[in-house]
């Protein structure tokens, strides 16, 4: 496959796909009014990566406002607007960072359609609480007149087989055969270093999880806008389902591997972990790192050598 649209640097509602190597607030600024079907985005979290200056939360949440308003600008009148977050964390204190945000959305009157729950199971192993093993994505839209193409993004049903047992439908199958809906709680893993769309960005978030938000949200030929681009993930997700995508990003090195995936996804050799992929199961596979070493024979053999090492130490 070979995609002929090409990569601009400044927003025209012309072009298809654009990544603006700058400050979102610049970028957004030259976006039109109502322009904007989709917003998705995963802003930074005040916790000291090395692209970001940790702010007072107070300044961090001015900061976002700030971005927030002028997203709230551009997002069309049937628009949605997707921010991922997870916590802040001050002295081993957590603050979720959606809770904080939440004021702010309410005040622009966007209303809140669901506060998914992301789950993935690696990441750091705390010791003075649960290691967190999931961040949110907070859906709002502008108004009560909003796209949700939900059959797009259908999942397979528990049992499809199942049927009414009484009523006018009895014996007819119960379920939807498209599938069922995804609910709020997914389950997909997070780019941590063995996932194969890895770069060298500490923290993007994988291809699947924003394809999803751009099927159910948006329709082909829209515009898809990420401010905080990173590694342009969500430009990624949006020309794959023929809708347009723009971005900004403030780092450089970020910028330049954006376009390079951009370039391959529209080249078609991007490689990516499929939507419909099933969460790998190491027990199931026989993985044989799923032994404990200790209940392992020969392991065992060895231990008890060392055990009995003062019969071969000479005195
Ligand atoms: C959490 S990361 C987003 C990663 C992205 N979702 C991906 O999959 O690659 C936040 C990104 O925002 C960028 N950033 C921070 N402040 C910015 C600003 N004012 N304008 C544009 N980008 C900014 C950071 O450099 C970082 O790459």
């Amino acid at each position: 496959m070979f995609d002929t649209r090409k990569i601009s640097e400044n927003f025209l509602i012309s072009e298809d796909i654009v990544v603006y190597s700058g400050d979102c607030l610049e970028f957004l600024k030259k976006i039109p009014n109502q322009s904007i079907q989709l917003i998705v985005t995963s802003p930074p979290y005040n916790i000291g990566k090395e692209y970001e200056t940790r702010l007072k939360l107070e300044s961090y949440l001015k900061q976002q406002e700030a971005v927030i308003s002028e997203c709230v600008r551009c997002l069309s009148l049937h628009g949605s607007l997707c921010w991922q977050v997870g916590n802040y964390v001050a002295k081993g204190s957590i603050i979720p960072l959606d809770s904080v945000l939440y004021p702010i959305f309410s005040k622009f009157g966007l209303k809140m359609r669901n506060r998914i729950i992301w789950h993935f199971e690696h990441g750091l192993h705390c010791s003075r609480r649960f290691s967190g093993r999931y961040e949110t994505i907070v859906w709002y839209t502008k108004s009560d007149e909003y796209i949700f193409n939900l059959d797009s993004v259908r999942v397979p049903q528990k049992y499809p087989g199942k049927k009414y047992f009484k009523g006018p439908n009895a014996g007819k199958y119960s379920c939807n055969p498209l599938g069922k809906n995804p609910g709020d709680l997914w389950n997909i893993p997070n780019v941590k270093s063995n996932h194969i769309e890895k770069t060298e960005h500490p923290c993007q978030f994988p291809v699947e999880l924003v394809e999803r938000l751009v099927l159910a949200m948006s329709n082909t030929g829209d515009w898809v806008l990420d401010p905080f681009l990173g590694v342009g993930t969500t430009i990624i997700a949006a020309i794959r389902h023929n809708r347009k995508g723009a971005g900004a990003e403030l780092v450089p090195r970020y910028v330049e591997l954006a376009k390079q995936r951009i370039q391959q996804e529209l080249a078609g050799t991007l490689r990516t972990r499929p939507m419909d992929k099933p969460i790998y199961d190491p027990e199931s596979t026989k993985n044989s790192l799923t032994i404990p070493p200790w209940e392992n024979e020969i392991f065992a053999k060895q231990l008890k050598l060392l055990d009995d090492k003062k019969s071969y130490i000479k005195k």
